[in-house]
């Protein structure tokens, strides 16, 4: 306050008559200016900043001050340096408050209308509320009998020179103010109009008796005097500084439950710098981050990169080093920034909340706006201890985007947090990527590498929906909430459902994870090291051979919660107690003992094993409760899962998958076939590694071998019914033989082709017979006969739907096999493919349809459509591989069949989709009733005449080409 004082002209003054006997001189109002001079500045501009230099002569002393004022802004501001002290005070006339900060540190926030610096500042006169310091001046000089003295220079500065004789009532002062301002044809720095140069004052102040109690005299020169400020945070309160009580433009933002963002340690003192990510997640209780230890020490002397994930579910710390991909399950210290001892007890540990985090709490005060990495920032700081912590938040005026997550923004985005201790050393983290939604579940949390494959279950949860559209665009929420449902049916923390993926088909979504084992007992406890509890013990064990086994006896306890307990190897006594360390009595010494306390508190939800857990989720999904909603604008699904299976070459320990669904191979367990290696490939499943065999091009795949212990899948030409001794027993393989009686349906006891003129002798099964029909190349083969008794196999041309009935016989020791077509192609039940339909045949069964299908040589015939209501078959050249050029339908009878395979059992490739200006005359007369489609919607209905088809052996059954307009009959 007396620094203000000294610095009269910067302030405004209660001004009366003074009424002393002697005055120092006598103010009188009605002096008024002639005419002709002029008067008195009694403006400043709106927006001012000038330096001051205060010459204070009666004391012996130097002040300067720069001033600042925006009355726009309701903002002022002195920065005062005297006796090598800094002063600040800045005025808010919004919130009619000041702030007060010494030395650029400690900050008081006053109420302007009882601050004693604010009444210098110009409070308490009505309607001058809004003035401040040397505009207060001028107009009290003006209001209290300006002279105009005349013109002089001052610093060589032509001016203009005033009086006035003023009277401060409660200081019992009484003084000259001289002022001198520039000269009206002076040209100033910014060409602003006259400015203030200089002010003195010079006066007395009197005892109550009226004696002079003290002369003195003050030289003000105004210095780099601006119409204009150039710092435009200049009315903010400097960084490192909180004020406590300072009212807020804005309520410090609050942070979601959830969020992920990385963080760049400044250590100034240190000189380092320091890279940070954390995953944050106060719902999951589940916190990661990842860093390099700065240097190598306790306990995994290293400096690799580490990731660290705290399950406060548990109070277990899951150490992953990614150098060496190992991993370290501890208990979570209690260290750890991102615990907090609970309240209720002194030992336990909690996760952090969204605000602890960042120790935000209610002594954070808005410190106003300031930019930071050119970043517009509200700022909140605190100031306790002699320590200042401040955060910055994204100023409501900017909007941030991030690059993860659904939600496009990211509003209240903290961009710096800083830590200022008294001794002006600061630890700065510059935050970045701040997301604030779930984790992605997919791999922030994985914790796998902490498990070996025996402690793993993975399986596959299927969905009865044509769901692609929603999981496109919803797929992550779809993994979300399984993941949470899992969570919540397993009774599993969700650290333990790893690995999770989504994948659809066109009528199927599948969902598939992997739930790893629970966290060691050991893991859950905090351990003192050569002490012991000595409060009294629940349950006294004996003959434990470790501290493992005591922390699994007490963590599985069900008869309470057991909290702590104590472990002596030498005495391999394990003693079990309901309390916790902190609320029991001091520890006691025990040399060979260690003492270990629960690092969570609250109730013990017991983990569940993986395979309980399994079962459960198993008997959710199958009483039809595994349901997902997922609901966001213009999405409102509920789906409802209705298979799950443990049976994934994911699953290392699930037993070996059902092999019957691989349809195209006969299984052979555990058998092998010496020197059978073609090609070896690893990784694959064993229904991909048949597939693989199927796609084979560069040799003729006849088998496989997949070996369960090595993944192995051995491919081989070599079709092993034809050196059937090669076949020898294997502990860990299986032999899959291409079974080509599959692409054939049986009629047993019968014959068709006694009169064949392809006769094969010495063939070992049907199968054998299968494959050189399969594989013929004199004609087209469509049949056989198989007669084991004789070992003779029979090739014929006809297929048994071609053939009149008399030519059927009854031979109980053979059997017929006439070719499968419906088997080539994948069905798609409930659909359709939209107007790509090459040719529209009524009355076929669909296996009938799947025959022309693969007998149609006008066009490369890629799928059909069978309509069961119609037997209305249409054959396509559209194939459903071929992404974006089909369009499919629901329809309530008609399935897509799907060409899969050539009759040979090689994959079928899809001709590339016809382009319009490649119609080839051939194609054309195919594609007639394409081009029919085309012609319908100009109005025009063809009928069109197959030629070739009349070139083709009738079959005996009539056919009726027609398309959906027109009809033909061509008996
Ligand atoms: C300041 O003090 C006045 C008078 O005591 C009171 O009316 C006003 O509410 C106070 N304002 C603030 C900001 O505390
Ligand atoms: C990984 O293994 C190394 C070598 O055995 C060991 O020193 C280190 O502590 C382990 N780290 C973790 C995180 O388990
Ligand atoms: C933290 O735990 C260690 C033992 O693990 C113990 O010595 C220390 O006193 C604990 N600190 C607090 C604050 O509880």
């Amino acid at each position: 306050m007396k620094v203000w004082y000294l610095l009269l002209v910067g302030v405004a003054l209660l001004v009366r008559q003074s009424e002393a006997v002697q005055p120092f001189c006598t103010t009188n109002p009605s002096v008024t200016v002639s005419p002709n001079d002029p008067r008195l500045p009694a403006f400043l501009p709106p927006q001012f900043q000038t330096v001051i230099e205060g010459s204070i002569i009666n004391s012996g002393m130097t002040v300067v001050a720069k001033e600042y004022s925006d009355s726009a802004a309701g903002m002022a501001r002195m920065d005062m340096t005297i006796n090598n002290q800094v002063y600040t005070a800045i005025v808010n006339y919004n919130t009619n408050q000041s702030y007060h900060i010494n030395n650029n540190a400690k900050c008081t926030v006053m109420n302007i209308s009882t601050d004693d610096d604010a009444v210098l500042l110009g409070n308490g006169f009505g309607s001058m509320k809004h003035g401040f310091s040397t505009q207060s001046m001028l107009r009290f000089a003006q209001r209290y009998g300006e002279q105009y003295i005349g013109k002089t220079t001052v610093r060589g500065i032509k001016v203009d020179h005033w009086r006035s004789c003023l009277n401060w009532t409660s200081f019992s002062d009484i003084f000259t103010l001289d002022y001198y301002f520039t000269d009206s044809n002076w040209t100033t720095l910014d060409t602003s109009l006259q400015i203030p140069v200089r002010a003195e004052i010079k006066g007395e102040q009197y005892a109550p008796n009226g004696s002079v109690y003290y002369s003195f005299h003050h030289i003000y020169e105004y210095v780099s005097f601006l119409a204009s400020i150039e710092d435009p945070y200049i009315f903010e309160t400097p960084p490192g500084v909180g004020c406590p009580n300072r009212k807020s433009g804005r309520s410090m933002p609050k942070l979601k439950p959830q969020y992920q963002y990385r963080e760049e340690v400044v250590d100034q003192s240190g000189a380092m710098l320091i890279q940070t990510d954390i995953w944050y997640d106060y719902g999951y209780k589940l916190v990661r981050y990842d860093y390099r230890p700065v240097e190598p020490g306790y306990p995994f002397w290293t400096q690799n990169p580490l990731s660290r994930i705290q399950d406060y579910n548990t109070g277990a710390s899951y150490v992953i080093d990614h150098v060496f991909g190992n991993c370290t399950i501890e208990p979570i210290a209690n260290s750890t920034w991102d615990a907090i001892h609970t309240a209720s007890s002194k030992q336990a540990l909690t996760l952090r909340n969204p605000e602890q985090l960042f120790y935000l709490d209610n002594t954070f005060a808005y410190a106003g706006q300031r930019p930071t990495r050119g970043i517009l920032c509200d700022v909140y700081a605190s100031f306790k201890n002699g320590t200042t912590m401040e955060i910055y938040f994204l100023s409501k005026d900017w909007t941030a985007t991030d690059n993860t997550g659904i939600d496009p923004t990211t509003p209240d985005v903290p961009v710096q947090f800083s830590i200022t201790y008294s001794d002006n050393t600061q630890m700065l983290y510059n935050l970045y990527d701040f997301d604030q939604e779930h984790p992605n579940i997919l791999n922030a949390f994985d914790i796998t590498p902490c498990y070996s494959d025996e402690d793993k279950i993975s399986f596959r949860i299927s969905f009865p929906y044509n769901a692609g559209s929603v999981l496109k665009v919803y797929k992550r929420a779809f993994q979300a909430t399984c993941l949470e449902l899992l969570s919540k049916l397993g009774q599993l923390s969700p650290v333990r459902i790893q690995k999770t993926e989504v994948h659809w088909t066109f009528d199927h979504i599948y969902f598939l994870a992997t739930i790893v084992g629970m966290a060691p007992s050991i893991a859950k406890f905090q351990k003192w090291s050569g002490l012991m509890a000595n409060y009294q013990d629940d349950m006294n064990y004996q003959q434990i051979g470790s501290a493992t086994t005591c922390a699994d006896l007490c963590d599985q306890q069900t008869r309470g919660t057991c909290n702590s307990f104590d472990y002596c190897p030498k005495s391999q006594v394990c003693s079990l107690s309901g309390l916790y360390t902190s609320d029991g009595k001091k520890l006691s010494n025990a040399p060979t003992c260690s003492h270990f306390s629960r690092v969570l508190t609250g109730p013990v939800d017991h983990e569940v094993a993986s395979g309980d857990a399994y079962k459960v989720i198993k008997d959710g999904v199958y009483r039809g409760g595994f349901l997902i909603p997922i609901k966001f604008p213009g999405v409102n699904e509920v789906y409802r899962a209705s298979d799950i299976t443990d049976k994934i070459i994911r699953n290392p320990v699930a037993g070996k998958p059902v092999v019957k669904s691989i349809h195209h191979f006969t299984d052979h367990i555990n058998k092998q076939v010496r020197g059978f290696d073609d090609l070896i490939l690893t990784g694959l499943a064993v229904d991909e590694c048949a597939a693989e065999c199927q796609a084979e091009v560069v040799f003729d795949c006849q088998s496989f071998e997949f070996c369960y212990d090595t993944g192995n899948c051995i491919m081989s030409h070599i079709h092993p019914d034809e050196h059937p001794d090669s076949i020898i027993s294997s502990q860990t393989c299986d032999l899959f033989v291409r079974d080509y009686t599959s692409k054939y349906t049986q009629l047993p006891g019968t014959t068709t082709l006694s009169k064949s003129d392809s006769i094969y002798q010495s063939i070992n099964n049907a199968n054998q017979c299968a494959k050189l029909c399969t594989d013929y190349n004199g004609f087209n083969c469509k049949s056989f006969d198989y007669c084991p008794d004789i070992h003779t196999c029979f090739l014929g041309r006809t297929h048994v739907f071609d053939l009149p009935k008399a030519q059927i016989n009854v031979q109980p020791t053979c059997n017929h096999y006439s070719r499968n077509y419906a088997d080539d192609f994948k069905k798609i039940t409930n659909k359709v493919i939209r107007l790509q339909d090459n040719r529209i045949v009524f009355g076929l069964s669909a296996e009938q349809c799947a025959k022309m299908c693969v007998e149609e040589e006008m066009f490369q015939c890629s799928s059909f459509d069978y309509c069961g209501n119609s037997s209305e078959c249409r054959l396509s050249t559209a194939a459903m591989s071929r992404v974006g050029q089909v369009t499919v339908d629901s329809s309530a009878f008609c399935s897509i069949y799907n060409r899969q395979y050539y009759p040979s059992g090689k994959v079928y490739v899809p001709p590339p989709p016809p382009t319009s200006a490649k119609y080839t005359p051939g194609a054309m007369a195919g594609l007639g009733i394409g081009a029919i489609v085309i012609g319908l919607i100009i109005g025009v209905i063809g009928v069109l005449a197959f030629s070739k088809f009349t070139n083709r052996p009738l079959d005996e059954m009539a056919v009726a080409f027609t398309n959906k307009y027109t009809v033909s009959t061509d008996e």
